[in-house]
């Protein structure tokens, strides 16, 4: 199951990439927001990062103006490996290299027709794994030293 939101700045491209979904036959809740009332970015990246941190989703997708904002906040939560790309080389490389579990993009930055390109490089890449996992498995380590109060 793949979860995906966005504040006002992301609500148009976040329409667009639902639409791309759905004719890609995956299933997705949308998590809001739903209209385009000003609302603060980080209760919409935190519904989407948290599920994706406790296990609860497998991936998700968040879209705010820029992009930005949005993987400020997924990065925040451990085990989310959030990945603010805007074009289908960056999008193929969050997953092959660095296993993005959350897409991140930019609604203000990308045109409907780039974001759908985007999105399926993203879906169709799969994780190298080998000297990749490694890596990972480091940044896991920070996290677990975080959480423990040593960093
Ligand atoms: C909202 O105006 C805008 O700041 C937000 O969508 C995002 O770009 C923040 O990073």
């Amino acid at each position: 199951m793949y979860l995906i939101a966005s504040d006002h700045g992301g609500l148009d491209l976040k329409t667009a990439v639902k639409d791309f979904l759905r004719e890609r036959g995956i299933e997705f809740r949308d998590l809001g927001t739903e209209n385009n009332d000003s609302v603060d970015y980080p209760d919409f990246g935190e519904k989407v990062a948290r599920a994706v941190s406790r296990g609860e989703a497998e991936k998700g997708i968040l879209v705010c103006g820029t992009g930005i904002g949005m993987s400020i906040v997924a990065n925040k939560f451990p085990g989310v490996r959030a990945a603010l790309v805007s074009d289908e080389f960056t999008a193929r490389m969050s997953k092959e290299h660095n296993n993005a579990n959350v897409l991140v993009m930019g609604g203000r930055v990308l045109s409907p027709e780039v974001a759908r390109k985007v999105v399926a490089t993203w879906l169709d890449a799969v994780f190298e794994g080998g000297r990749h996992h490694k890596r990972l498995e480091k940044i896991a380590g920070l996290e677990e030293e975080i959480r423990k109060g040593r960093i």
